[in-house]
């Protein structure tokens, strides 16, 4: 029987799918990842590998496998993984799009909305019993309908907020590698360069896989061209973003807020500074967390390795 190994507890009804038809061992602790140790020792003798995006799958571990097949990512992005390495050994990467797209822009929406009217700081004052009297400036946001919203990374999901914005009349740029003229004219969306983008925004979201080519492409210089009434999305990857660069940005009031879903150590350090601003909203990676979605970025990421093994039916192949 073929051997697989996966990173994190799935639930029974995606589970069963599997074990009719191969070995399973399993990470089964819901609030710690994987020990590296560990990682490296299960990843010898398997076909199959089932992981997190937070599980680093560099080329060490990978030089530790003696017939893996296939890494099957239980996440859009694939950062975590080393492609050159998967390649050059010949082991099938995949990962699990579409699903998520919905669930992301919501999630990107509504962290934007939050931290334009400062939600979770307004919750706060009023458990911390400073609500005394309504006053006319008291926990003043930003508005949102009607404002320039400016997207960095035109994917699905970032096409996905896009269409969420055309609700709040808002004026959309958007900037990406390539110019997408159709889907421009369907949503009524200006392509920029990304100069103009940071320059015009009163909301940038950073939507852009991350590479390379996207690691800190939001550092000191680009913060410095936004306006000061302007907020910093972030639900993509941390590093995109120059963090101490942005720390510096938000502290100095060069703009005014940011709302992070991801960060560039996750879990994030409880001593990080960011912390220890008030407009800045700080998420641990919930972007896809619907229990919709993410049972069936489960059912996706199994589906994904059963074919891949027995290459019967379709995969969502990465490379
Ligand atoms: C989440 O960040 C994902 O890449 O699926």
């Amino acid at each position: 029987m073929r051997k697989l190994y996966i990173t994190r507890k799935l639930p029974e009804e995606v589970l069963t799918k599997l074990s009719a038809s191969f070995s399973i061992r399993m990470w089964d602790k819901e609030d710690q990842p994987v020990p590296r140790h560990t990682l490296e020792k299960e990843v010898e003798d398997i076909d199959g590998l089932l992981c997190l995006l937070t599980d680093n799958i560099d080329s060490h571990l990978i030089s530790k496998s003696k017939k893996l097949k296939i890494i099957s990512n239980m996440a859009v992005g694939y950062n975590n993984i080393d492609m050159e390495a998967a390649n050059e050994r010949n082991i099938m990467v995949t990962n699990t799009p579409g699903v998520l797209t919905e669930t992301t822009a919501d999630l990107t929406f509504a962290l934007l909305m939050a931290t334009a009217r400062r939600l979770v700081e307004s919750s706060n004052y009023l458990r911390d019993g400073n609500w005394k009297t309504w006053s006319l400036m008291m926990l003043t946001g930003q508005d949102i309908f009607g404002a320039t919203l400016g997207i960095i990374g035109l994917g699905n999901i970032g096409e996905a907020v896009a269409r969420r914005a055309q609700g709040f009349s808002m004026k959309t740029l958007y900037y990406n590698r390539s110019r997408k003229y159709d889907v421009e004219k369907e949503l009524n969306i200006i392509y920029t360069d990304l100069e103009t983008l940071l320059k015009e925004s009163d909301f940038v979201c950073v939507m852009t896989p991350y590479t390379k080519e996207t690691e800190h492409l939001i550092g000191k210089e680009q913060l410095g061209l936004m306006k000061e009434s302007a907020i910093l999305i972030n639900t993509a990857r941390g590093g995109i973003v120059d963090e101490q660069a942005l720390y510096e940005a938000l502290k100095s009031k060069k703009i005014w807020g940011a709302g992070l879903d991801v960060i560039e150590k996750e879990p994030i350090d409880l001593n990080h500074s960011l912390l220890t601003l008030p407009n800045v909203i700080l998420l641990p990676h919930i972007g896809s967390a619907s229990v919709k979605t993410r049972t069936a970025m489960a059912d996706i990421a199994v589906t994904n390795l059963i074919n891949g093994l027995t290459g019967e039916g379709t995969i969502h192949l990465v490379k």
